[in-house]
């Protein structure tokens, strides 16, 4: 479970404080897929790194299975990211100087799963790449390159997801591979998927939908489908 209690996160520009989130509370139970949207500037990759402890709110707390992450050490903060959170990127941020196969590797490596190098051959299978792992990030293609960042933040099996725009970057027919390969990983291993994304269709498949506008929460609803709970498109103030 994710929660945010009254996070607020203001940042200096020049003279004058900007606030940037404003007060925004939520919870997210295990294994949801919650789509984040709302306009360019409205907080959501600020949002998303919170949660990740990349950055510290303002005021307010959040917690993750529990646990404080506004309080914890950079040493307890990084042990939770490696053990429990997966983390996308829009712009992928892979090692340049490792192959996709070393990409995948090195955080279960760092991590001293046992049998690292078997499972990061099966995740390349899982995103239909086995025959791209020894290529460097440079000779792949921006879709090859998001389905290696997906596997990478598959690597340590997390049970939280965050996916900042992951498709924002790619034509609509590798985006729409990757998100379903998000979404198949999401059910096959009952992930919680928190999604940034512009595209109203691809948030329409998500079971909830919180939609931000100048750093505050102005819509967050479960999808509802007659016969289909959870399923259906969201509407937005
Ligand atoms: N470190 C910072 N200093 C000053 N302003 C910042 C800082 N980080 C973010 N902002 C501002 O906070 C607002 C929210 O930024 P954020 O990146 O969270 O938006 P976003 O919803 O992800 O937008 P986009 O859809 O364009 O990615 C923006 O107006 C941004 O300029
Ligand atoms: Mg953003």
């Amino acid at each position: 479970m994710i929660s945010l209690q009254n996070v607020t996160k203001t940042v200096r520009s020049g003279t004058e404080d900007l606030t940037i989130l404003d007060d925004v509370s939520a919870e997210i139970p295990d294994g949801q897929f919650v789509a984040l949207t709302g306009a360019s500037g409205s907080g959501k990759s600020t949002l998303l790194g919170l949660i990740a402890g990349l950055d510290s709110p303002s005021e307010g707390m959040i917690f993750v299975d529990g646990e404080n992450v506004t309080e914890m050490s950079e040493d307890d903060l990084a042990e939770l990211r490696s053990k429990k959170i997966g983390f996308i990127f829009q712009s992928f941020h892979l090692i340049p100087s490792l192959t996709a196969f070393e990409n995948i590797l090195i955080p279960m490596e760092i991590r001293g799963v046992r049998d690292a190098a078997e499972r990061a051959h099966e995740l390349l299978e899982d995103v239909d790449l086995v025959n791209r792992g020894h290529h460097y990030p440079t000779e792949l293609s921006g879709g090859e390159q998001q389905r290696v960042a997906i596997a990478r933040a598959f690597a340590n099996e997390p049970s939280i997801l965050l996916a900042d725009e992951p498709t924002g970057n790619l034509d609509s027919k590798n985006g729409k591979h990757i998100f379903d390969l998000m979404t198949g990983l999401h059910s096959k291993r009952d992930v919680t998927l928190v999604l940034v994304t512009h595209d109203p269709q691809l948030a329409a498949q998500a079971e909830r939908q919180i939609v931000l506008r100048d750093g505050r929460v102005i819509s967050d609803e479960m999808a509802v489908r007659e016969g289909k709970p959870g399923l259906q498109v969201v509407q937005e103030i």
